[in-house]
């Protein structure tokens, strides 16, 4: 049956993967609150659409750091692309630069920097864990650079990872024949087996849990790369960043897989722009599935979107051509939402076009 949006791969996926494999991917943490929350939350804005506006030329363009996108949605990082399907992080790179938008490569990727820049041009950023040992981080941050990734996205809600359930249940771990790429030959490519979650146990060996703001300052002195703060859930912590010398700021609590009961980066997002004040673009992950969820983020100030499940369930169910297909089915949305709004360009999105749950004021009916 023909697949006609975003959600339906996740049950594709379902059916193709082992349990393992698509529990890690579909997982968030504990009670998964946060998870349903991500999605639930878009329903709680609803749009004020204006009309009679000439919407027969729609222009989708934007640009992030310089670089012109042909639309604002993005690909976030996420790890392990090779057990979704044996092209992996390949057929991302590739569905993302045909379709003329940006790949986050993520660090714990079973393809190595150098490789996903072999696929051909595209405009690439990469996600960035820090590991105790800080030698292996500033050269894989230097392999990123030369292999002409353009940014750093430093994830920063990772000190440990989330309590995962079904990987506990699962004993989640890498599959034998694949390795993170990036650290191949280095030790940390393989994850052992463990009691609870393999990737638990690799994470609490190898990433620094000491990170703090003086280590956002320690990358820039390691690289002239502009570094995203990924991560970023408070207006506090939104002007920290900028102080630290944050290029850009990703509200997005990581798909719901660490802290739970955080709120839905959606919910979270205006009061981060608010705290921004224009210094650095503000962008969003989490739950993203239609285009009417990137225009409700736009509309409340983000400059663009990034996608993480949708990537590696069409991949599962199609390779490359599926994840095309999402990026496809995202865009078409999303111009169809902007022409039922009468919006012709980005920066004709404005908060006027929608009226959140919490802008209502609960006042009684006057008699
Ligand atoms: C992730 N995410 C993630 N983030 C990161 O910084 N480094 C990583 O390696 C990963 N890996 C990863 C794997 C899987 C399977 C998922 C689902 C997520 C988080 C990711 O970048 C992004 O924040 C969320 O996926 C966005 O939410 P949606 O679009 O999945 O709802």
């Amino acid at each position: 049956m023909e697949i006609t949006n975003v959600s339906e791969y996740e049950a594709i996926a379902k059916e193709k993967l082992p349990k393992m494999v698509f529990d890690y991917y579909a997982s968030g943490a504990e009670d998964q609150w946060t998870l349903n929350q991500n999605r639930q939350a878009f329903s709680r804005i609803l749009f004020r659409p204006r009309i009679l506006i000439d919407v027969s030329k729609i222009d989708m363009t934007t640009t992030v750091l310089g670089f012109k996108i042909s639309m604002p949605i993005m690909i976030a990082p996420t790890a392990m692309q090779k057990m979704a399907h044996p092209e992996g992080e390949y057929a991302t790179a590739r569905a993302a630069s045909a379709a003329g938008t940006i790949m986050t490569l993520s660090s714990w990727a079973t393809s190595s920097v150098e490789e996903v820049a072999s696929t051909g041009p595209g405009i690439r950023f990469f996600q960035l864990y820090v590991y105790k040992d800080r030698h292996v981080v500033a050269q894989l941050v230097r392999r990123a650079e030369r292999a002409g990734f353009k940014a750093i996205a430093l994830t920063v809600d990772t000190p440990r990872l989330g309590r995962r359930e079904a990987d506990i249940k699962n004993r989640f771990v890498l599959p034998p024949f694949l390795s993170l790429k990036n650290f191949e030959g280095l030790d940390m490519g393989k994850m052992d087996q463990a009691n609870d979650s393999g990737l638990a146990s690799y994470v609490a060996g190898q990433i620094d849990r000491s990170l703090s703001w003086k280590d956002v300052k320690w990358l820039q002195t390691i690289t002239d790369l502009p570094i995203f703060v990924k991560g970023v859930i408070t207006a506090e912590d939104a002007r920290l960043a900028i102080q630290a010398g944050a290029a850009g700021i990703i509200v997005s609590n990581h798909g719901a897989r660490q802290l739970d009961y955080v709120p839905a980066t959606i919910m979270a997002l205006e009061e981060v722009v608010k705290a921004a004040q224009g210094r650095v673009p503000v962008f969003l992950d989490g739950g993203v599935r239609r285009g009417t969820d990137v225009f409700k983020a736009l509309a409340l100030g983000a400059s663009g979107i990034f996608i993480g499940r949708p990537v590696v369930f069409s991949l599962a169910a199609e390779g490359e051509a599926g994840v095309r297909k999402v990026l496809q089915m995202l865009r078409e949305e999303f111009e169809l939402t902007m022409a039922l709004s009468g919006c012709r360009s980005l920066k004709e999105i404005t908060r006027d076009h929608i009226v959140a749950e919490w802008d209502r004021p609960r006042l009684p009916p006057r008699l």
